[in-house]
């Protein structure tokens, strides 16, 4: 069989965790291929891709700044990564055209369900942010059955033009969280706060129940303030490193032909 090659495409890329996952993955299940990481600047987005499906790629993933920009350049859209507005994985088809899709809310919604008995999509959820994060993670969300999902973001605007595309969503000012979090079972920060290199997120958990479940995605330190201090004072947390692990697999599933598990190995890797 043939040499399949799969890559990772972004502006920076080297600080990509996929190269680490998906060569874990080839060489656990010995397939024949190759996962490595291109800078594409987005002048040359277009060129480029075309270049990859000229020489052969099976696939590739997409992230930052070309998640939206790749869209028009797909012969079809997958209906999740259509809602999301974002596609993060490209299938290339033996016919050389492409499909977009969005794998970040299926690794969204598995991780979390791995991760926690108690989590009840009917229940009241604060997700803290409104940019493309927050559009995979209400996606999920919406997906799984929640019918009460409060949107709080910097810029309200933002936060009101998501919900108003989500159903069983509504959109508020970061003002309002100490009331918003009086009954809610599920904070998830989608936002960029809390992340090495950015301000803290700087928030009250104290109105917050202590059985609520606290899921940051940020996994840039593992362990954030947000989930330091929720854990601190008794709630189950979620770290985001799983979500990223389970968005790879089904992305690994359709250029290779497995569906992979995240094993312990793995986590050591993208750990190190
Ligand atoms: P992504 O695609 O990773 O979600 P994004 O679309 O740029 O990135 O969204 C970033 C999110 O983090 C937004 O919700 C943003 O709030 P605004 O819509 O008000 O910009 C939020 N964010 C980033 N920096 C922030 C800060 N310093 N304070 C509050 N929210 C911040």
């Amino acid at each position: 069989m043939s040499m399949k090659k799969a890559a990772v495409i972004g502006w920076p890329i080297r600080h990509s965790k996929s190269p680490i996952i998906h060569n874990h993955w080839l060489e656990k299940h010995r397939i024949q291929g190759s996962y490595e990481a291109i800078a594409i600047s987005s002048e040359d987005l277009k060129a480029q891709v075309r270049a990859l499906v000229e020489a052969g790629y099976c696939g590739f993933n997409v992230t930052a700044p070309h998640k939206q920009a790749i869209i028009p350049l797909m012969d079809f859209v997958r209906a999740e990564a259509e809602r999301i507005g974002a596609v993060n994985t490209v299938v290339v088809n033996p016919d050389g055209t492409l499909e977009g899709r969005n794998t970040d809310s299926f690794g969204f919604i598995i991780n979390l369900k791995e991760n926690s008995k108690i989590f009840d999509s009917k229940k009241p959820i604060v997700v803290l942010g409104a940019g493309g994060a927050a559009r995979a993670v209400v996606y999920a969300l919406q997906k799984d059955g929640a019918t009460d999902i409060r949107i709080v973001n910097r810029t309200l605007a933002r936060a009101k033009e998501l919900a108003a595309m989500f159903g069983g969503t509504s959109g508020h000012p970061w003002e309002l969280l100490p009331d918003l979090l009086k009954d809610t079972a599920l904070l998830v920060n989608t936002t960029s706060l809390g992340m090495t290199g950015q301000p803290a997120l700087d928030i009250d958990l104290n109105p917050l129940p202590k059985t609520a479940l606290v899921h940051d995605i940020v996994y840039h330190p593992l362990k954030t303030g947000l989930l330091q201090t929720a854990a601190g004072r008794g709630n189950p947390i979620v770290t985001g490193l799983g979500m990223l692990l389970h968005q790879a697999r089904p992305a690994f599933q359709a250029w290779f032909g497995v569906m992979p598990d995240v094993d312990a190995d793995l986590m050591k890797k993208v750990l190190a």
